[in-house]
């Protein structure tokens, strides 16, 4: 009987952990990287030779010659973004046909799903998500309330007229907001983005993966968004619409609970969030800003500015408990190089007491963090390569937090290139 089992790599705070390098610096390891949920409202970055690259849709190991990069039936689809993803891709000479393969089981998001989105947004007003404006939720509406339209779809022969009548659906709807829209030109680049998945490599993900199992492929699955923007354990209603923790690789790709192996949790040295929502360690001072300069914090979708903040270590803990993790990647060390003191969030004082989890509604307990000061290292990070080149406060940071979170951190992270990574090899 085969072991193989399939590792997943996903974020532990509110996104933008640093994913997408992390996929890249991994992938020669394996032979198949799925991405199993979310959509383009994802951004994954990934920087070598001198270039960066920013992923919404297709998985972060497409630069890798000889490994399958496959959409899982997890994922929403916006034809339009993922044509212009491979368009960008091709010019720069990445051969995606040969290595990207889509779920036939994976939904689309139509036009109609984008003003959806905008115009909930709209009427929310002061309390609205943040969503990225990319139709995620209302094409995640359209797929668990049994309406939705799925690439195997596009090859039916009464595709239009399925994808009329939904669009009808949509404008009935449109007409309860208060909200102008135009359709035709975004419809016109959408038809010609169905054209370009028709030319695709199309599979059924769970087959496909459980069969590469069985043939001993080495298989990553790629998460999208993070933890704490998970439709049931983030904080909710301030989240994404899907599973974004290691339970959606399964639903999200098709493995059984058994064949998942390795769980590698990404997280920022400190904490980011980009949208609505609480957020009990976040900085509205200079400290908060120097972060959000010296980390460039603003958001590869959007680039809207993200708020920063120090690292959160009950958020932290739930989200490992949550998703298994087996080891941890702590990302974006050299960052916080310029400062002298680093904090870490350790529990929260409420109006119902001291707590170190994360409870059912962070805004009503009126959350204050309690921080733990640790020294800083003030020294520059980016050149340093080797487990032996990191400074004592910075292995202090480092053996603080892994006794908080009782895991180890396998990866430092000390820059945004492929290059600047520090695999701990006393960890392994
Ligand atoms: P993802 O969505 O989790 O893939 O993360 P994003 O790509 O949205 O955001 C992470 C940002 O941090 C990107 O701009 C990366 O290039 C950058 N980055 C990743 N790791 C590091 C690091 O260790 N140091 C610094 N300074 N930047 C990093
Ligand atoms: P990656 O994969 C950070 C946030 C949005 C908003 C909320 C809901 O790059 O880490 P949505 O468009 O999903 O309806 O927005 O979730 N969000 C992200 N924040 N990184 C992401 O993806 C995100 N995807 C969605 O800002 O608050
Ligand atoms: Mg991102």
């Amino acid at each position: 009987m085969a072991t193989n089992k399939v590792d997943i790599l996903l974020g532990l705070q509110w996104g933008d952990e640093g994913k997408g390098k992390i996929v890249d610096v991994l992938t020669p390891r394996y032979d198949i990287v799925a991405r199993f949920q979310g959509g383009p409202n994802a951004g994954h970055t990934l920087e070598f030779n001198g270039t960066k690259h920013v992923l919404h849709t297709i998985p972060s190991g497409i630069f890798h010659p000889n490994v399958i990069n496959l959409v899982g039936n997890g994922v929403v689809i916006d034809p339009k973004v993922f044509a212009q993803e491979i368009s960008k891709l091709t010019a720069k000479g990445v051969d995606v046909k040969s290595r990207l393969y889509i779920s036939r089981k994976a939904h689309l998001i139509l036009p109609t799903h984008r003003l959806l989105d905008a115009a909930s947004e709209a009427e929310k007003g002061k309390s609205k998500i943040g969503s990225t404006l990319k139709g995620i939720g209302p094409a995640y509406m359209d797929k668990t309330g049994r309406n939705g339209l799925r690439i195997g779809d596009i090859f039916t022969p009464d595709f239009r007229a399925r994808y009329d009548a939904l669009v009808q659906k949509h404008k009935r709807l449109l007409s309860m907001y208060n909200f102008e829209y135009q359709l035709e030109e975004h419809e016109a680049e959408w038809m010609e983005g169905i054209e370009w998945l028709r030319g695709l490599t199309m599979v059924d993900s769970e087959h496909f993966i459980n069969k590469a199992l069985d043939a001993g492929k080495r298989i990553l699955a790629e998460g999208a968004q993070g933890s704490l923007l998970d439709i049931d354990f983030g904080s909710y209603p301030f989240v994404t619409s899907s599973n974004t923790i290691a339970a959606g690789a399964c639903t999200g790709l098709g493995i059984a609970p058994n064949r998942i192996g390795r769980v590698f949790g990404i997280f920022k040295a400190y904490c980011t969030r980009v949208g609505s929502g609480p957020f009990p360690t976040e900085l509205h001072d200079t400290t908060g800003e120097e972060m959000r300069r010296v980390g460039n914090e603003f958001g590869s979708t959007t680039g809207r500015a993200r708020r920063c903040g120090w690292i959160d270590l009950p958020a932290l803990r739930y989200a490992c408990m949550i998703n298994g993790v087996t080891e941890l990647f702590m990302m974006k060390a050299d960052v916080l190089s310029i400062f002298r003191t680093i904090r870490a969030c350790t529990h929260y004082d409420t109006t119902e007491g001291r707590m170190d989890y994360l409870p059912y509604d962070l805004e009503a307990l009126d959350v204050q963090p309690v921080y733990a000061d640790l020294e800083g290292w003030n020294r520059d990070l980016t050149a340093m390569r080797e487990d032996q080149d990191i400074p004592q406060a910075l292995m202090d940071y480092i053996t603080f937090l892994e006794d908080q979170l009782d895991l180890p951190i396998r990866y430092v992270s000390v820059g945004p290139d492929r290059t600047q990574t520090i695999e701990r090899t006393a960890t392994a």
